[in-house]
């Protein structure tokens, strides 16, 4: 039996014969089937993309249905385990994991980029106190693309690599000065002979003492967290970076659109939407009434579902773990209990189990923040830096990849056939 799709056009009674690759079709090869000559052909109509590959990609592997996902073919659980962040982003833009010379080489050049224009404070502090940190985060961002203009060369791979490292580097100090400025603290210098979650939290935390010595516990949990949140395939945030790449725009620009895409309450916002839900809900005599509003369709259950993984996300299932470490430290949430109860009901409720809905990367992560002192207005910041190493690593691969060209999709136009303009008197 031939790779191939035999399509019969039943309006005309022809035949096509199309290869089959990968599990996929070309929609190109719809556009031979016409009924007359002079016609467009035929398009593949995909809202959302449910069904739709743009592109070919070997970073990340997802299995939806066995709940499986890898980072160039290394299960997540074992990364989170025994990597680290520093490590993962190394192996996701090059497909290998380190040496420790690679390694070495690789935290020196991070750590050469981790100096921040100082004009970052400037526009840092042209937001209100009380403004919410992915707006700061993701307007920083882009105006980091004016500072380094070099940033432009984006078919030089030289230059893709050290932006890539400018961008790694300094997305921890954007949300740390954007953290700083909301509770009236003065900024904290970076500093490179601490590891990268480690420089984070003495950014986010340092006072006035000399020596600031990151709790190891907290420092390893922001590091797996960190690792979980590096990549995903084509969500919607990744697509956003690679079409905003596809233009040549440079990578400062694309990160702050994919930062855009992720500050989404059904994206990244999610883990932000967690924390409130729970706290609205407030103890577990009050699920019931809530489970009642969701199924009633009045509301989502946030950090539930998922477009690919129909069954629990192997991250969730890490992070419900690392909550329990953290809580040692910084004492248990006490919203932990309504969380557990929730999924608990969920996960035997037809409604969810129907629709098979579990819970997601951002259903236990907020908990971990909060309990870290985070405000919710830091979740999706904080998703943003571990996501940032897997946008980059996409953005490299879309400029790599010879097939890929200025994404630009095609429509069903709806709207009205040509008419003549009508002054204004007479409407
Ligand atoms: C992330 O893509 C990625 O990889 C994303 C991410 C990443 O790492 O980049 O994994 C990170 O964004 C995780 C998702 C975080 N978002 C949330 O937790 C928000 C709540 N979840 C949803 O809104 C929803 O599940 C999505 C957005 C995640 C997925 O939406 P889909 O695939 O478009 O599914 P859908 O909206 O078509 O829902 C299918 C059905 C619907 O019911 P019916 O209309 O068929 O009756 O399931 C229902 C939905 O109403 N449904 C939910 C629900 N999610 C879906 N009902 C209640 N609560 C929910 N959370």
């Amino acid at each position: 039996m031939a790779d191939t799709l035999t399509i019969t056009d039943n309006r005309t009674g022809r035949q096509y014969e199309v290869p089959i690759t990968d599990g996929t079709i070309r929609a190109i090869d719809l556009r031979q089937i016409k009924v007359e000559a002079n016609e467009f052909g035929l398009l593949s109509y995909d809202p959302a993309f449910l069904n739709t590959a743009n592109c070919r990609s070997s970073i990340t592997f997802i299995d939806g249905d066995k709940g499986i996902l890898r980072y160039r073919g290394y299960p997540i659980e074992q990364l989170a385990e025994q990597g680290t962040f520093v490590e993962t982003a190394w192996l996701l833009l090059n497909g290998e994991l380190p040496t420790k010379d690679e390694l070495e080489a690789w935290t020196a050049e991070l750590g050469r980029h981790v100096e921040y224009h100082e004009n970052v404070k400037k526009l840092v502090e042209a937001f209100r106190h009380d403004a919410h940190p992915m707006g700061v985060f993701l307007s920083v961002v882009g105006a980091l693309s004016t500072f380094f203009p070099d940033a432009k060369q984006v078919l030089d791979a030289g230059s893709r690599r050290t932006q890539i490292a400018r961008l790694i580097a300094q997305v921890p100090a954007v949300a740390a000065c954007a953290y700083r400025h909301s509770v009236g603290r003065p900024y904290v210098a970076p500093d490179p002979d601490l590891s990268y979650a480690g420089n984070f939290l003495s950014m986010l935390h340092r006072g006035i003492e000399r020596e600031y010595r990151p709790d190891p516990v907290l420092e390893r949990a922001l590091d797996v967290l960190f690792i979980l949140h590096a990549d995903h395939e084509q969500n919607c945030s990744t697509s956003a970076m690679r079409g905003i790449g596809s233009s040549q725009a440079d990578p400062f620009a694309a990160l702050a659109g994919a930062a855009a895409a992720l500050y989404g309450p059904l994206h990244g916002g999610a883990n932000e939407a967690v924390l409130r839900m729970l706290a609205e809900i407030g103890s577990v005599d009050q699920i019931p009434g809530f489970i009642r509003s969701v199924k009633a369709g009045e509301r989502r259950l946030m950090g539930f579902g998922h477009r690919v993984y129909k069954s629990y996300d192997p991250r969730a299932a890490v992070i419900k773990e690392t909550a329990y470490r953290v809580f040692e430290v910084t004492g248990r949430n006490p919203l932990l209990d309504v969380a557990i109860e929730l999924e608990r009901i969920a996960l035997q409720d037809e409604y969810f189990v129907g629709r098979r809905l579990y819970p997601n990367v951002d259903f236990y992560s907020g908990l971990i923040y909060e309990a870290m002192g985070f405000d919710p207005g830091m979740f999706p910041v904080l998703f943003a830096i571990g996501r940032t190493a897997g946008w980059v690593a996409q953005w490299q691969e879309m400029l790599e990849d010879k097939e890929q060209r200025i994404a630009r999709p095609r429509q069903v136009y709806t709207g009205a056939g040509q008419r003549d303009y009508v002054a204004v008197d007479a409407r």
